[in-house]
């Protein structure tokens, strides 16, 4: 199973199998909140047709966007030894991207930065979780790394100086193949510049946006062409704020945005051209008699780290009515 080469909070690729098993064999398939797609790189192939991702998070849709472009100028950028001064250097110099990135993204669709996108996946692979939210109280100011008195806003990002935890620099490794390239520099460069390339091969016929949700589940994304046949929806938006999961996890949050998601699946659930699964807490909502409900367990890596383990075994999965019984 293909997944994602970095480690995200949040992330379903443990649970990805039974979700496909869900949705089935669909013509469309569209997930409005990616952030490491897990679920869409884990799809199982054959497949055909249409496939388009999503995220309001500049640093992941770049990423998504170079890899597709130029994943070797990306493995090489990523491709760093874990360093604490390197670590904090490149936070704090890509989260001050982070407006101009945006706009640059929005206002030119050929534009991505490779070297953004390299840092940002070695930063998030030895982070574990919380990175590049932009809200730490460090600004690099002249050249160097400074404390500032007032606190860190969107327009002036900061970072916090947490000490890189995992991983070997480059990439989050997975699989056997992480053990055989340890110990060379031209294995680990070679592993992750392979790794690379398998996902540019898959997003090659994958649109990638970068916006609000809502954009991507329009007529023109969904079921607008008459003979596209049935649209699978993964609708995994933040924790909702009522929940108490840390609301400051991923660098664009809105703790409201899942009552808004719950009430679109809501009204389309009973039409038959889709398939429809929302991910979210136990209790965090409630949806009509005719969807039925799993539970699970997410892994403990990054929630060990906050204290509130307990909250990976709360992981719910909604299906609407026309999803296939498994
Ligand atoms: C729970 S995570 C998704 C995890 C993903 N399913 C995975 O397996 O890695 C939620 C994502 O929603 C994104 N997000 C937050 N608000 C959004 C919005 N209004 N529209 C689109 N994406 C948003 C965040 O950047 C974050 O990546």
């Amino acid at each position: 199973m293909l997944t994602a080469p970095f480690p995200y909070f949040g992330g379903k690729s443990r649970i990805a199998p039974l979700i496909w098993s869900r949705f089935g064999v669909v013509s469309n398939y569209v997930e409005p909140f990616c952030g490491s797609a897990a679920v869409l790189l884990a799809r199982p192939e054959p497949f055909a047709e249409s496939e388009t991702i999503n995220d309001r998070c500049g640093f992941i849709s770049n990423f998504w966007r170079a890899t597709s472009a130029d994943s070797a100028e990306v493995a090489k950028f990523a491709d760093w030894p874990v360093n604490e001064n390197d670590h904090h250097a490149r936070h704090a110099w890509i989260v001050a991207q982070t407006q101009d990135l945006q706009q640059r993204l929005e206002g030119n669709p050929n534009f991505f930065d490779a070297r953004i996108a390299g840092y940002w996946l070695n930063g998030i692979s030895a982070a574990i979780g919380r990175y590049g939210a932009g809200d730490g109280p460090w600004r690099s100011v002249a050249g160097k790394l400074s404390k500032m008195d007032r606190k860190c806003s969107p327009k002036q990002p900061g970072i916090s100086r947490q000490i890189p935890k995992a991983g070997w620099g480059g990439i989050h490794a997975r699989g056997p193949s992480s053990q055989t390239v340890r110990g060379s520099c031209d294995r680990w460069a070679t592993h992750i510049s392979e790794t690379m390339q398998t996902l540019r091969d898959r997003l090659r016929r994958v649109k990638v946006c970068s916006g609000d949700w809502q954009r991507v589940l329009t007529p023109v994304f969904t079921t607008g062409k008459a003979k596209r046949g049935v649209t699978a929806v993964f609708l995994d938006p933040p924790y909702n704020a009522s929940t108490d999961c840390d609301q400051h996890i991923y660098a664009v949050n809105d703790g409201d945005v899942s009552n808004d998601v719950r009430a679109w699946a809501i009204a389309h659930g009973d039409d038959p051209r889709f398939r429809l699964c929302l991910a979210g807490y136990e209790g965090e909502h409630e949806l009509p008699d005719n969807w039925t409900c799993e539970s699970w367990s997410a892994s403990g890596g990054y929630s060990n780290k906050t204290g509130k383990n307990q909250n990976r075994h709360r992981e719910r999965l909604w299906f609407s009515p026309h999803c296939l019984t498994g």
